[in-house]
């Protein structure tokens, strides 16, 4: 039950629950955690799925094809996962913002999709639509950053997620750059002030 996580205390109050991508760990998003949210604290789990040695959150078939049962497994893992971290470290669940990159981003927004009572509100940074839903969102706030020159989450993904998060009535910014798959200091500093935005 329990993940490989990192669990670090921060000083404002808030608590940011950070998701690597494929190949990554529980170290793996300190920096851009800091960067985003400098006082947080922050939870973050590695994932347990691996792919040729790579931590990832849940399996795929191939790029972009997800093997759903086993998300839809692995997203109530770590829902179940959060809400004993709250109890353990003491943070409320409806303040978590979840900070998800690629692969990371994936299962947060499942978990947006599937289990919304255990994260606040989201930065998904190069997510995709995990898969079709009509979940219920309101009062939550994701911010999306996609890019026009992704090789790996394509565009029409990311807007259909876009679309399905609003569908559901969460308040969603969905930031478009000329960029790749890959984070730039613009994805922090958007990020960085979109989080300033929620408190
Ligand atoms: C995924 O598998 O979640 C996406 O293809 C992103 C990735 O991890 O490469």
């Amino acid at each position: 039950m329990d993940f490989v996580h990192r669990w670090i205390p921060g000083t404002d109050g808030q608590t940011v629950l950070l998701l690597h991508g494929t190949g990554g760990d529980e170290d793996d998003l300190l920096e851009l955690g800091r960067g985003v949210a400098p006082d947080a604290s922050f939870l973050s789990p590695r994932g347990k799925v691996l792919e040729r040695g790579m931590p990832r959150f849940f399996r795929r078939l191939a790029e972009g094809v997800f093997d759903l049962d086993d998300l839809r497994l692995r997203t109530h893992e770590l829902a179940d996962w959060i809400g004993e971290s709250a109890r353990q470290y003491q943070f409320d669940v409806k303040g978590l913002v979840a900070l998800g990159y690629s692969n990371g981003a994936n299962i947060a927004a499942s978990l947006l999709l599937m289990r919304p009572e255990v994260l606040g509100d989201a930065i998904l940074l190069r997510a995709m639509l995990p898969f079709e839903a009509e979940p219920s969102l309101s009062e939550k706030r994701v911010l999306m950053a996609n890019g026009k020159q992704d090789t790996i989450i394509s565009l029409a993904s990311a807007t259909r997620l876009a679309e399905v998060l609003r569908g559901g009535g969460a308040k969603v910014e969905f930031n478009i750059s000329e960029g790749g798959h890959g984070l730039e200091q613009r994805d922090i500093d958007e990020a960085r002030r979109w989080y300033g935005t929620l408190r």
